[in-house]
């Protein structure tokens, strides 16, 4: 397994607060938990922590993420955003957005989204982001949120009949070889941009949706409240998925699952 050069990242780091200071681990349970106990611990927005493996990596909805050592990019930031909990969606948009641009610049692919937060190339999920935020005791504003943020870079999915036809890896999706450490330096920049604009309130759910997949198809949508058929018609701007249903009334989605739905011809 080829480890993260730290000193080549360190060295070529260009943001002002983004991945300042980088914390390393080989092996975490989840750069979630170990990013979580350094923003009780008062550690400032922008640390970021990366992993070569988790033992108990984690996705959204309860799912496992897994990567074997080395294959993924493995990243979390701490957050510390000026944003009311209604808004916390943004970072979710602006962290999918950082992410697909990112790899893009790195890969010259192009990158869809599926809503509200996984990525994908060519029909395959190529990675995923996970956002975990605390708010403060009065339960007024966003004491702290940690992106999450997984991408698969030399995972071969070859020898998994499960996950083959559904997942895929930048070194497969790429005509070049990935670095890792480029592609983090890349996603950083990327990501505090991104993060920049959220903060300072410009809407970006225009350009989001312009990447999620199946907009204007049929679609099931699998919510904690149970499983509903319609068309994707959009998003709001604050992250939501809109759904027109058979009835033409439209049902504003926060959380679930998004299946396309293929048509009978
Ligand atoms: C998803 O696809 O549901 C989100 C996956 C997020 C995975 C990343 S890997 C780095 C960070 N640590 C975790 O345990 N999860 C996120």
């Amino acid at each position: 397994m080829k480890r993260f050069d730290l000193i080549a990242v360190a060295s070529r780091l260009q943001t002002k607060v983004m991945g300042r200071p980088l914390v390393y681990a080989p092996r975490l349970t989840s750069t979630q938990d170990l990013a979580a106990r350094l923003a009780t611990r008062g550690w400032p927005e922008g640390a970021a922590v990366l992993a070569e493996e988790q033992t108990a990596g984690r996705g959204r909805q309860g799912r496992s993420w897994w990567a074997p050592p080395g294959g993924a990019l493995l990243l979390s930031l701490l957050l510390r955003p000026t944003l009311p909990p209604s808004q916390a969606r943004q970072l979710t948009i602006a962290a999918g957005l950082a992410a697909a641009e990112s790899i893009e610049d790195v890969c010259a692919v192009p990158v869809e989204l599926k809503w509200p937060n996984d990525l994908y190339i060519r029909g395959r999920k190529v990675g995923g982001i996970l956002v975990e935020s605390r708010l403060s005791p009065d339960g007024r504003a966003l004491d702290h949120a940690i992106v999450g943020i997984g991408i698969n870079v030399t995972v071969d999915f070859a020898n998994q009949p499960a996950l083959q036809a559904i997942a895929t890896s930048l070194h497969v999706e790429a005509s070049h070889p990935v670095e890792r450490e480029v592609l983090l330096l890349t996603l950083l920049e990327r990501w505090e941009t991104r993060y920049e604009a959220a903060l300072a309130g410009k809407p970006c759910h225009v350009e989001w949706a312009s990447r999620l997949l199946w907009l204007g198809k049929q679609v099931l949508v699998v919510t904690p409240e149970g499983p509903l058929v319609g068309t994707a018609v959009g998003v709001s701007e604050e992250g939501a998925l809109l759904i027109r249903r058979p009835n033409g009334e439209v049902e504003v989605i926060w959380a679930g699952e998004v299946f396309p739905v293929e048509r009978e011809k």
